[in-house]
């Protein structure tokens, strides 16, 4: 990419779309196109394709999706399968038509197996079955990223995708049934300290393993590989390290200030027990993590702190 290049980042009111344009600001790129949901709906075929011939952006980063937890997930998987195939199918055909020069498409881990080895290759794809809880999302994910490899294989597009583990910062939904684990600790421990709570309880016995990935962490990620890889496969996106939810949990209730207890409630299910990527890839390619856990929960909580939208998103 140059630094005038015209850049479109769908998605950039989200956690991942909004990291990807401060890191392409700090890096000096400044001809940054978006549109927020209400001015482009991308499930909306001609508004997309009326969209991308008006402005024919050279670069696109792909970080627009309806995202959600397991139960959401769970319970409305034709809603998570139909938007997300329309969104990225109408936004990946319109900018290859338009003569997009490169396109980076996000998507999630959950498109691996259920039982992928651990930690998790980019080549584990489609060798086995997946996760049921997330499957309509994750079906719409390999769609799409299966969706660049063709372009690139039929018409010689250099089209790429990542594949981000569990990630977290600025912009992250805290909503107190609809987040993911680390936002919802947050959100949590915050509101135990407030309360004068002495004891908080989380689900099962904290020995899952996680990994975590600071959200600008990622963003640079995104502009690196925009900017030095091609190719069909995906590429992970991680830090390579775990540690468990126990851990994770004692380390929120630090960053936060909150010195009650943490009760774990063993009739509540676990999850999956270890979901680690191999990020041996992006690290190949030059590219490591920068963001230690407790630096970036600290920057996760001051951000949760200084938005007073956190919990109505
Ligand atoms: N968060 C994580 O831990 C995580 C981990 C791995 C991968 N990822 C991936 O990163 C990508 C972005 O996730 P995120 O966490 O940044 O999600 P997010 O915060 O919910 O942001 C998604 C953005 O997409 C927009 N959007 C959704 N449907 C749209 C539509 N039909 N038209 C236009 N805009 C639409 C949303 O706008 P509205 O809010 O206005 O609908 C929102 O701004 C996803 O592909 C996700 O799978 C996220």
């Amino acid at each position: 990419m140059e630094k005038n290049s015209k850049i479109y980042v769908a998605g950039h009111r989200g956690m991942v779309g909004s990291a990807i344009v401060r890191e392409l600001k700090r890096q000096g790129y400044e001809n940054i196109i978006t549109r927020t949901h209400a001015e482009l709906d991308l499930v909306n075929q001609k508004a997309v394709d009326d969209f991308f011939a008006a402005e024919r952006p050279e670069y696109v980063f792909l970080a627009a999706a309806k995202v959600g937890g397991i139960e959401a997930n769970a319970s409305h998987p034709a809603d998570f399968m139909y938007q997300n195939m329309m969104l990225e199918m109408n936004v990946i055909n319109a900018a290859w038509r338009n003569g997009c020069k490169k396109l980076e498409f996000l998507g999630s881990s959950c498109i691996y197996p259920r039982l992928a080895p651990q930690p998790m290759p980019e080549s584990c794809l489609l060798t086995s079955s997946l996760e049921q809880t997330n499957e309509a999302y994750a079906l719409a994910k390999i769609s799409g990223l299966k969706y660049c490899e063709y372009l690139n294989r039929q018409y010689g597009t250099d089209y790429i995708s990542v594949m981000p583990t569990n990630l977290y910062g600025p912009n992250d939904n805290y909503h107190p049934t609809h987040s993911h684990v680390l936002p919802a600790l947050i959100r949590r421990f915050h509101e135990a300290k407030e309360n004068g709570l002495k004891e908080v309880v989380c689900w099962g016995d904290g020995s899952p393993l996680r990994e975590f990935l600071y959200v600008d962490d990622l963003a640079n990620l995104c502009v690196f590989l925009m900017n030095n890889y091609s190719g069909n496969e995906t590429v992970n996106a991680g830090t390579g390290k775990e540690l468990t939810i126990k851990e994770l949990s004692e380390l929120v209730a630090k960053t936060v200030g909150y010195e009650g207890r943490i009760v774990w409630d063993t009739s509540k299910p676990n999850g999956t027990p270890r979901k680690l990527l191999d990020v041996s890839k992006a690290q190949a390619l030059g590219w490591n993590y920068r963001t230690e856990l407790p630096d970036g929960l600290r920057l996760a909580y001051e951000d949760f702190l200084s938005n007073p939208m956190r919990a109505e998103r």
